[in-house]
């Protein structure tokens, strides 16, 4: 009976607990007033400061019935997008007028290159459509519906919202198939589905297979040293599931294209990575099925565990090469991400400066494009960002280039990337 008093003492005790919490809550008039569309200054954990940040929703958690907020931080990528407690926005924040930028309040040094867009690269890169665009943010608020996805080996946070069916992300995580791709909500269920899986790697036709060294591979685990990596390219046409799956999963961490669950129009090219327990899915791009479209890729992603290892230049490379078989000058589809634009002016600026070298210097924008496959207009961009360009007699000519120094560029970046896997054309078996 004691017993029972003293369970019954404490539940009293925690409910009061819990009202009284509730109560400085709504007693926080500060806080009390924050509205969609508001600007507040909330702490950041991964950069331990307060950034300004934009509320885009509001809501009240189900279980502690306290208020969460979803946030876009102020110039940093929308991948950052995510709910946050009354607990960690500055009190007496002081709401900041929207038209203020808040760049001027945080130190962008500060932020490391992996995950934001700092304010520089922006700028460097402001024609295209950009996810900070507050306007556009406005507009379109999708908030993140998955947390995260258990693929193969890797549990991977998710970057953006992803049109999955509502009734597979009430729990924010989703177990896949690194197989077929298939998406569930358990993972009971992803352990049966395995046992009776029929894939072993992806449908369609391997059109490249190269050995890779151990040092190259993802994993240093000793039972995943990945000794092979291999390409399959598939139509969507063929194996609709599959692809929309596909389209579905990158989704989760491309912003700025819409899904397509028409897949047919395109095919896909799926890049794996293969060790003693088989292919391991690690990145894809998709093409337009018509040949006369001037795109030679219309939507590339590497899953966030395999990045900054080379692959997307790889995968570049690999759509270029079949575009030049075809005598095609092409271009990717716009408007590119953040990453995207990085990785096409790395590919760009390594291709052409490649052939200028090759060629003591002596090429026109024309015989670049010719030579390299690249359209003229991301010719002239690329040589432009270089300062190589200049305007005489109403043409763009390429400036006296300094070969010597183009070398020396050259090798130092060829050496910064000596632990990243190259294409080569050699290893085509099949296009
Ligand atoms: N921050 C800064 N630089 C980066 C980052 C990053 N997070 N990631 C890659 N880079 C740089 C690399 O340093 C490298 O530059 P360098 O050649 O000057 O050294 C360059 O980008 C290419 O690096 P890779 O390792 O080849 O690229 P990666 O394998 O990481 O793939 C990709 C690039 C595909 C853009 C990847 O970041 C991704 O999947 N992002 C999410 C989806 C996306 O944005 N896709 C592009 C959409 S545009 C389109 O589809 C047409
Ligand atoms: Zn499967």
């Amino acid at each position: 009976m004691k017993k029972i008093k003293n369970i019954l003492k404490k539940k009293k005790k925690k409910k009061k607990k819990n009202q009284k919490m509730k109560q400085e809550i709504k007693e926080d008039p500060t806080l009390q007033n924050i509205n969609i569309n508001d600007t507040i200054q909330v702490y950041f954990d991964i950069e331990k400061c307060n950034v300004d940040a934009k509320v885009l929703q509001i809501k009240t958690d189900e279980i502690t019935n306290k208020k969460l907020y979803y946030v876009h931080f102020l110039n940093l990528e929308k991948r950052m997008d995510k709910w946050v407690e009354q607990s960690l926005i500055q009190k007496n924040y002081g709401k900041i007028p929207n038209s203020i930028d808040g760049a001027n309040l945080i130190n962008h040094s500060m932020l490391n290159d992996n995950f934001v867009l700092t304010r520089k690269r922006s700028s460097l890169f402001s024609n295209g459509s950009y996810t900070e665009n507050e306007n556009e943010i406005d507009k379109n608020v999708k908030i993140k519906n998955v947390e995260k996805i258990i693929l193969g080996y890797y549990e991977i946070n998710a970057w953006y919202f992803s049109p999955f069916p509502n009734e597979f992300t009430t729990n924010k995580i989703l177990y896949i198939c690194e197989k077929c791709l298939k998406y569930m909500k358990y993972k009971n269920t992803l352990i049966k589905h395995l046992k009776k899986c029929t894939f072993k790697n992806p449908p369609g036709k391997k059109i490249y297979e190269m050995k890779i060294s151990s040092e190259l591979s993802s994993s240093k685990k000793k039972d995943r040293i990945s000794e092979s990596i291999s390409v399959y390219e598939i139509k969507g046409s063929e194996n609709k599931l599959y692809c929309q799956n596909l389209c579905l999963i990158a989704k989760l961490f491309l912003d700025h294209k819409s899904i397509y669950f028409d897949v047919s129009p395109f095919k896909f090219y799926i890049l794996t990575e293969n060790d003693k327990n088989g292919n391991h899915i690690v990145a894809y791009f998709s093409k337009e099925v018509n040949e006369l479209s001037e795109y030679n890729l219309s939507c590339i992603m590497v899953l966030p565990p395999f990045q900054r290892k080379g692959y997307g230049q790889f995968l570049i490379s690999l759509s270029y090469y079949l575009s030049n078989k075809q005598n095609k000058i092409c271009t990717p589809e716009t408007p590119l991400s953040d990453l995207g634009k990085i990785s096409y002016k790395s590919y760009w600026t390594i291709t052409i400066l490649d052939a200028l070298l090759k060629n003591k210097g002596n090429l026109c924008v024309k015989d670049l494009s010719e030579q390299t496959g690249i359209k003229p207009e991301d010719i002239t961009y690329t040589l432009n960002e270089l300062s190589l360009i200049k305007y005489w007699k109403g043409q763009q000519v390429v400036q006296n280039i300094n070969i010597k120094q183009i070398e020396e560029f050259l090798n130092k970046k060829k050496a910064s990337k000596k632990n990243h896997v190259k294409f080569d054309e050699n290893y085509i078996i099949d296009v």
